[in-house]
């Protein structure tokens, strides 16, 4: 009798409530063969009483077919998630994350998944536990800027894992939906699939969540903002004038929700020849002080148009960890230090409150799709509105 004869009989127990077997699922662990004795470890990934009586029953009888007397399962449900974030009013779905990090800009194109990507890379050098959480379901980059691209992740149970790369956690729209299929996101999908991103992922217990947006100010932000209590809000400009008005868009946004700012990144701020590694004015360069001023916070970075970072993002080689003595990647780094140091603030005067971000809709009324008045109705909430209303149907958004 072999380990292998013991996992093709346990190829018949399907895991309640799924079609695939439990040795399929990779959840049979540890088997250990002693004469007619076998003992096994089953992680699952539920911890319902009658999913870990049927599990021990269907393996001890098959294991009994095969001529053992005495079958010893040992069962590891998953533990219950421990609570990192400081934040304990408001709502909050992701409790083992420590701080969730909005990176927001009013304009499309303007660096916000380069900069997720970069700074997310520079925590996690600096010794932190980061994921990175691709929120722009409209169009995801973040698979190709980490050089995951077409990689699916493994499912456990009815969760997903998300995908390791450069030593940091990645979920991402792009990963899970097929390539290159464009989907139509009503108010209510978007609203869904940020929860589900939040909820149905087996992040681990993280430092940092860096979360990269879709570009303005929309469903994701609100229902972000109203899922997990955001620390900190990152807003990525361009040195134009056009660019910074809409950059202020943003952070009227942050300052809405609540959510704490922890400054601005001017990127494509001038310019570094590769070939004499001069920096030249193309946009202009500093036009982000101003604004970084007028809401009381400060430029996190200037990052250069530099052909590396472009080329970083396309070939899935972030500049920050593949050249980490170029002149850009310290600027990530020092920018990346500047969040931290701006998180443990936050944590240390209390952390961020989103109860009053909480939706208000009525009864019967939903609070889907009403696009750009759902955040104005969500910020004008009272601060001592109850934090899970009896009326809401609990979702976060007033759907189902
Ligand atoms: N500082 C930079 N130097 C050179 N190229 C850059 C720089 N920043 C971003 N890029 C490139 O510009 C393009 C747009 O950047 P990115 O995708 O990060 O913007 P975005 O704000 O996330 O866009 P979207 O709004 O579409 O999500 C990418 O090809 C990226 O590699
Ligand atoms: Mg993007």
């Amino acid at each position: 009798m072999t380990n292998e004869t013991v996992l093709d009989a346990l190829r018949n127990v399907t895991y309640p409530g799924f079609t695939k077997d439990i040795v399929t699922f990779g959840f049979v662990k540890d088997v250990n063969i002693q004469g007619d004795k076998v003992s096994l470890t089953v992680d699952i990934t539920s911890s319902a009483d009658e999913v870990k009586a049927q599990i021990v029953s269907e393996v001890t009888s098959e294991l009994k077919k095969l001529g053992f007397l005495a079958v010893d399962v040992n069962l590891k449900a998953p533990q219950p998630p421990k609570q990192m974030s400081n934040s304990q009013t408001g709502k909050n779905i992701a409790p083992h994350i420590k701080n969730f990090v909005m990176v927001s800009s009013g304009k499309g194109g303007v660096g916000k998944s380069t900069t997720s990507v970069n700074l997310a890379i520079a925590l996690a050098m600096q010794g932190k536990k980061v994921g990175i959480l691709d929120a722009d379901i409209y169009g995801p980059n973040i698979p190709r800027m980490m050089g995951v691209h077409g990689v699916k992740p493994e499912m456990q149970g009815n969760k997903v894992l998300p995908i390791e790369a450069y030593g940091i956690e990645m979920m991402s729209m792009g990963s899970l939906a097929e390539d290159g299929k464009s989907l139509i996101w009503r108010g209510s999908m978007i609203m869904k699939a940020i929860e589900q991103f939040l909820r149905d992922i087996l992040w681990s217990e993280l430092d940092v969540l860096v979360i990269d947006m879709p570009p303005g100010t929309g469903d994701a932000q609100l229902s972000l903002a109203q899922s997990v209590p955001v620390t900190a809000g990152i807003v990525v400009t361009t040195p134009q004038l056009v660019s910074l008005d809409d950059s202020r868009r943003s952070l009227n946004m942050f300052e809405k929700f609540h959510i704490p700012i922890a400054g601005v990144v001017e990127n494509m701020s001038g310019f570094i020849c590769p070939s004499c590694d001069t920096e030249s004015d193309i946009f202009g360069m500093g036009t982000a002080s101003e604004i970084a001023e007028e809401y009381k916070t400060t430029l996190m970075a200037q990052v250069p148009i530099e052909p590396a970072i472009r080329h970083g993002g396309d070939t899935g080689q972030p500049i920050t960890f593949h050249q980490p003595d170029s002149e850009t990647a310290k600027r990530y780094q020092t920018a990346a230090s500047a969040l931290l140091v701006f998180l443990d603030k936050v944590n240390a005067e209390g952390g961020v409150d989103n109860a009053a971000m909480q939706p208000t809709t009525p009864p019967g009324v939903s609070a889907c799709s009403t696009g750009s008045t759902a955040p104005a109705t969500a910020a004008a909430a009272p601060k001592e509105q109850p934090k899970d209303s009896a009326e809401s149907c609990g979702t976060g958004c007033g759907c189902h």
